[in-house]
């Protein structure tokens, strides 16, 4: 009889205690909700400052409005079926859950300097204000931001719902070659000519020297191109992301972004989305002054060796970027 005694009374102790952490998580957790929401209730969203029906429309939100109308019109005359967005398709889109913003992120598109204002935004960079006092290797650690395609399936949806999304793209050729220049003329860039430079050397050269072959470090833009239009290349893997279409990597005909931001006006744009996301006071986007930058005229001459034949193929398989985001068929082709 003693001892049913003994176990209820360690039940009941132990009912008590476990009673107790619960009021004490209980006791802590309205203080927190309620600030959150008090400080979210102060100021509207991006998205609601973006669609506020009440302004006049002025001259920078009519040149964003007039791109989102493009993009939708393009969306719905080339894509012809429509299909469910996955999680997979999200890994791309970085969330800002403390301002509400998704960002998709493209590779040769100022990425690194968006990167890094969101890890200010978000809190991952501590207590650095200074998007430039980050590394830029830091920046491009994954787990320093999160992704959408990390959420639940309510989450991910109540998210793209009420978060300003938004996207940065350049004319394709541009960022190609600049994607070009920076993965397969500099020395330092070893994974990327041991990855990708030994393949392409291997597969589109006619007679490469053994230690070509071995070292992939001297792929020529001409090479570079039979390998993306080579379809072999797709049917093995996606295309890396620094190559790969603007249109494959943020499925701008399933998402609706609201700003299209643009390289050739960085600056007035990124200085927009963080005007629309109030912290225009607490970050600043970095200016660059690159020299070594990719131009239009540095594009044209890399065109120059290549054949009529192949930027018409190279133009077909980044077409829809071309359409999407309102840029015209360089002058510099030759195919037409
Ligand atoms: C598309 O590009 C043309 C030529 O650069 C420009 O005049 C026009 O305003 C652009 N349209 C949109 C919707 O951005």
């Amino acid at each position: 009889m003693r001892k049913p005694k003994v176990f209820r009374m360690i039940f009941a102790l132990s009912l008590g205690c476990f009673m107790m952490v619960v009021f004490y998580f209980n006791a802590m957790k309205p203080e927190s909700v309620v600030e959150e929401s008090s400080s979210v209730k102060s100021r509207r969203s991006p998205l609601q400052t973006l669609y506020d029906g009440d302004q006049v429309e002025s001259a920078v939100q009519g040149i964003h409005h007039g791109r989102r109308e493009l993009l939708e019109q393009t969306c719905h005359s080339y894509t012809h079926k429509r299909r469910v967005l996955i999680p997979q398709d999200l890994k791309h889109i970085i969330v800002d859950d403390q301002h509400g913003l998704l960002y998709c992120y493209v590779p040769k598109v100022a990425c690194t300097n968006w990167k890094r204002v969101l890890m200010v935004l978000t809190g991952a960079a501590g207590s650095i204000t200074d998007p430039l006092a980050i590394p830029a290797n830091e920046a491009h650690v994954p787990g320093n931001l999160r992704t959408l395609s990390e959420y639940s399936t309510s989450e991910i949806n109540q998210r793209l719902r009420s978060y300003l999304k938004f996207i940065f793209v350049r004319e394709p050729f541009e960022r190609l070659v600049s994607a070009y220049r920076n993965k397969f003329t500099r020395s330092y860039n070893t994974a990327f000519h041991k990855r990708y430079g030994t393949k392409i050397v291997r597969r589109h050269r006619p007679d490469p020297q053994p230690e070509a072959l071995e070292r992939g470090d001297d792929v020529s833009f001409e090479e570079f191109v039979y390998y993306l239009v080579d379809p072999a290349t797709q049917q093995e893997e996606p295309f890396n992301e620094h190559w790969e279409r603007v249109h494959s990597l943020c499925h701008p005909c399933l998402i609706h972004y609201d700003v299209v931001g643009k390289y050739e006006t960085l600056e007035q744009d990124s200085s927009y989305v963080l005007q629309l996301a109030g912290v225009k006071e607490k970050v600043s986007f970095p200016t660059s002054s690159k020299s070594t930058r990719t131009t239009g005229d540095m594009a044209a001459s890399f065109f120059q060796n290549i054949s009529p034949f192949y930027q018409k193929k190279l133009y077909n398989l980044y077409r829809m970027d071309f359409l999407l985001f309102n840029y015209s068929i360089p002058a510099y082709l030759k195919f037409r």
